[in-house]
């Protein structure tokens, strides 16, 4: 079964109390307003994970997860987070692959496909990124792009783990940008991120397999989007920062 997602990507916004107030405000009209099986995943700066975890606890639609991890267990490493400390914060998703830290942390396919294993030994749910930029797009090598990401970082895992990953496409051109891929343009690349994992693994598993979109997903283009046959949800950035702007994004998921 596929799971329907809506998760907010916080990137380097809000400080402790500010967070701590939307999650609370997200919590209650949840509870109000939203009757569907949507699971919601909040992913904060790492060092609000453990209290944000704590006060959702309760709340089983509710999970937290984190932006990025070290690809290493532990280790001289200064400054940086492991999979097992955010599992041992009590976050169950990491996001691996967002395209802010392909561009500017150099994070190449061959570095994911490291992550990826770890998260996954450690017990959390990838939530991994691919899309293409604007040049790409452009140039018309968009699914070459997408083939290439997908099967370099993540097509070395075995089927059983490959498939506990939830894949998000997000286009770089509309990832902050209000510039929002058409439904078409989402839908074709999902059906094609299907398809190629279809080809590599197994087809029925590949229909059960959840797959967000993202890049300036808002509460008037999310339903149009989350219609479409193969979008399962969203990666929400800069509306996740408004409880009514992402709850209403959370409404328009209906299940399929
Ligand atoms: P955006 O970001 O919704 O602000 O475009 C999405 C993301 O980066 O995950």
């Amino acid at each position: 079964m596929r799971k329907n997602i809506v998760a907010g990507n916080w990137k380097m916004n809000m400080d402790l109390n500010d967070g701590i107030q939307l999650v609370s405000d997200i919590r209650q009209m949840l509870n109000e307003e939203i009757h569907g099986d949507q699971e919601v995943i909040i992913c904060p700066p790492f060092i609000h994970i453990s209290s944000l975890a704590l006060s959702s606890e309760t709340d089983p639609r509710l999970s937290i997860g984190a932006q990025n991890c070290h690809q290493a267990d532990s280790g001289a490493f200064t400054g940086e987070i492991s999979a097992s400390m955010i599992a041992s914060a009590g976050a169950r998703y990491v996001i691996t692959g967002h395209s802010e830290r392909r561009l500017y942390f150099q994070e190449s396919n061959t570095l994911l496909a490291q992550k990826l294993d770890s998260v996954l030994k450690t017990g959390l749910i990838p939530i991994f990124c691919i899309g293409e930029t604007l040049e790409q797009r452009n140039a018309g090598t968009y699914f070459e792009v997408i083939r290439q990401q997908i099967s370099e970082a993540a097509f070395h895992l075995p089927e059983a783990d490959f498939f506990k990953l939830v894949l998000a496409y997000e286009p770089v051109w509309a990832i902050g940008t209000g510039l929002t891929a058409s439904p078409d343009q989402a839908q074709e690349i999902h059906a094609f991120i299907r398809t190629l994992v279809a080809e590599k693994y197994d087809q029925d598993q590949a229909n059960d397999l959840t797959i967000l979109y993202g890049g300036s997903c808002n509460p008037k283009n999310a339903s149009e989007l989350f219609s479409q046959p193969d979008i399962d949800g969203g990666l929400i950035g800069g509306a996740s920062l408004k409880a009514r702007d992402f709850v209403d994004i959370i409404k328009a998921l209906d299940p399929k």
